[in-house]
């Protein structure tokens, strides 16, 4: 049984959604941790029954404590649900090829430092895109890096869609691609073990 902890620090709707979908004889999600302590993916957890643990951003950027958590609940792997701090260098060589995140855009465009939730979507939209889409990759410790498990498209809307119109698009591919994409990274552990 590979054990995953889902890192959130907003509203959770992928996590929620990866943990209704997926109960299995080969995955569990016993833990989600956050970084903000007003997260909406806390009152999703308490909902769900999974346990949660609330880091200072300044943790994340340190690292130690964080770490030692994942230890002592023997995660095996890590996926990043709309999960705003840096990984730290120690976690992310703990977990190589082992962390996933998923970003509301077709990377490499629309990614990096400050590009999350709604600022993606209206820089899609300012650039007169007429495709979005997601990407889930592995992480390493460059935000919106690493290599990719899979992309999916959705079309916009230019003259018609508004940030939340694109939002939700891109919510429901995310909803149908991350839970696949998990199955995927799983899948490969297991025949490394
Ligand atoms: C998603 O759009 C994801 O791509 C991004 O953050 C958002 C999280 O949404 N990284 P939710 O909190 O899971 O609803």
């Amino acid at each position: 049984m590979i054990r995953i902890a889902i890192l959130a620090s907003g509203n959770g709707s992928n996590a929620e959604n990866l943990i209704l979908q997926q109960p299995s004889e080969l995955l569990q999600y016993p833990l989600i941790i956050t970084d903000n302590a007003q997260a909406g993916v806390l009152q999703r957890a308490k909902r769900l029954g999974v346990a949660t643990h609330v880091f200072s951003r300044a943790d994340f950027r340190e690292g130690t404590a964080v770490l030692q958590l994942l230890q002592d609940e023997k995660i095996d792997a890590i996926v990043l649900a709309g999960f705003l701090s840096r990984i730290p260098q120690n976690i992310v060589e703990h977990y190589p090829s082992r962390i996933i995140n998923i970003h509301p855009a077709l990377l490499p465009r629309f990614g990096g430092k400050g590009m999350y939730g709604h600022f993606v979507h209206e820089a899609v939209l300012a650039a007169g895109e007429v495709v979005s889409g997601i990407t889930i990759h592995y992480v390493d410790a460059e935000y919106d890096h690493g290599s990719t498990l899979c992309q999916a498209t959705c079309p916009v809307y230019p003259s018609v869609d508004t940030p939340d119109s694109l939002a939700e698009r891109i919510h429901h591919l995310e909803h149908l691609y991350y839970p696949v994409a998990v199955r995927q990274m799983v899948q490969r552990m297991k025949e490394e073990i």
